[in-house]
């Protein structure tokens, strides 16, 4: 098995809402454990769309960091970074543009939906029609195998492909590719590479696929190589060389089924979210206050739970008996609206106060969170630049 590695990213807008946890970070929490995770606070994104009012984000990657750590994003297994701080990220931005059709970016369909959509915002800048080239960079820097993202944002990892397989096409196979092999055999040590030397050439001389297999796993097992020099062997191996820049491949999210408090999808935008980090007693009134099935004018009249955005978070929280308990007592007006949403709150409750609880320690030293994101943005930053000097001796650009 190759090794599999994720990028994400998201842009720092400030808290985030129950939203943000049951359509992307609960995704993120559950694929820690799967692969190698790399998480990116995006601020350049960010100031792709706010560059006139830079003040707040700071605090919002902050309040956006600790959210994660909220959600269960844990240091240990996931690298949690921001974006400005691997500057590498800007570089092969700026070498991707060399090659980058500006047609490619101009046919991007949330180019010119964004605009539409934030017609108040002057978008007409360089910067936001470089947005998902940035990405790409995000992505390639890392040379990311998976990006798990909303079906939105799928366009964008496609781009990613197109330019990546441009970038190999023009600059092909790694330059000094051979030399390097060799250093990274060194690395093994004379027994290994003896072992690994004989089997590539029973694979490559009599096609012994076993040796092939024996070799992988051999290359696999070595502790003290870094992944582009696995990748370099692998490559020796079966004579595939090595790609600079792989193609990633999108990891669709499931459609978040999340509502807001008025049944729409929640966003911060529409004034109907319920924060990660809301006090219980504004959850409470919050949830109190919601919108029911508007025929249900009296505590007699019986109701329709598909009517109902309360029944949208039932959907999300309740187990099949208090959904059963829903369905009846709503359309035989045997429950009250207050009586139904009471585990709703409780559910609620029970979970924001987890989020709570995980983000005190972070609230109360910032000091940690800024620990935490250091250790990330070097560890980000040693893979950058490795792909970095691959990147500029494949542009032609190593020379000192
Ligand atoms: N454009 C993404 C969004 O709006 C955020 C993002 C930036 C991203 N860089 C990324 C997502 C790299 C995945 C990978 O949601
Ligand atoms: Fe909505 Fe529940 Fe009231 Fe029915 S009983 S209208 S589902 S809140």
């Amino acid at each position: 098995m190759q090794h599999q590695r994720v990028l994400s990213g998201m842009r720092p807008t400030g808290r985030l809402h129950l939203g943000h946890y049951h359509g992307v970070l609960k995704n993120w929490v559950q694929m820690q454990h799967e692969y190698e995770c790399f998480f990116a606070a995006v601020d350049w994104h960010a100031l792709t769309t706010h560059y006139e009012d830079p003040s707040e984000i700071q605090q919002h990657v902050w309040d956006t960091v600790i959210d994660w750590l909220a959600a269960g994003i844990n240091p240990g297994s996931a690298t949690i970074f921001i974006q400005s701080r691997v500057p590498e990220h800007a570089e092969l931005h700026l070498l991707l543009s060399m090659l980058t059709p500006l047609g490619w970016l101009e046919r991007v369909p949330t180019y010119k939906e964004q605009q539409e959509k934030l017609k108040e915002k002057d978008l007409s800048t360089y910067g936001f029609l470089g947005y998902p080239l940035l990405q790409a960079a995000d992505i390639l820097v890392y040379k990311a195998s998976q990006v798990p993202v909303g079906a939105d944002q799928v366009p964008h990892v496609e781009m990613t492909r197109e330019i990546a397989r441009r970038f190999n096409h023009l600059y092909g196979r790694e330059v000094g590719f051979e030399d390097r092999v060799a250093q990274a055999l060194k690395k093994m040590g004379k027994k290994n590479a003896k072992l690994y030397s004989s089997l590539r050439k029973k694979f490559q001389e009599e096609g012994d696929e076993s040796a092939l297999d024996t070799a992988r796993a051999l290359v696999e097992n070595q502790g003290n190589i870094s992944l582009n020099d696995r990748d370099r062997l692998y490559g020796w191996l079966d004579g595939s060389g090595k790609v600079i820049l792989p193609e990633p491949q999108a990891l669709l999210t499931p459609v978040s089924k999340m509502p807001g408090l008025d049944g729409n999808k929640m966003s911060k935008s529409y004034g109907n979210a319920i924060e990660m980090r809301e006090e219980p007693a504004s959850v409470e009134k919050k949830i109190r206050t919601m919108q029911t099935d508007p025929a249900r004018v009296r505590r007699t009249d019986p109701g329709e739970p598909e009517k109902c955005p309360v029944w949208g978070l039932h959907q999300i929280y309740s187990p099949d008996e208090v959904k059963d308990w829903v369905q009846k007592g709503c359309r035989s007006a045997g429950i009250g609206c207050l009586d139904c949403k009471q585990p709703v709150i409780d559910a609620v409750t029970r979970e924001t106060g987890t989020f709570r609880e995980r983000a005190r320690e972070f609230e109360e030293s910032p000091e940690l969170v800024r620990n935490i994101v250091a250790e990330g943005c070097e560890k980000a930053r040693d893979v950058a630049r490795e792909t970095m000097d691959d990147v500029r001796g494949a542009m032609g650009l190593s020379y000192r």
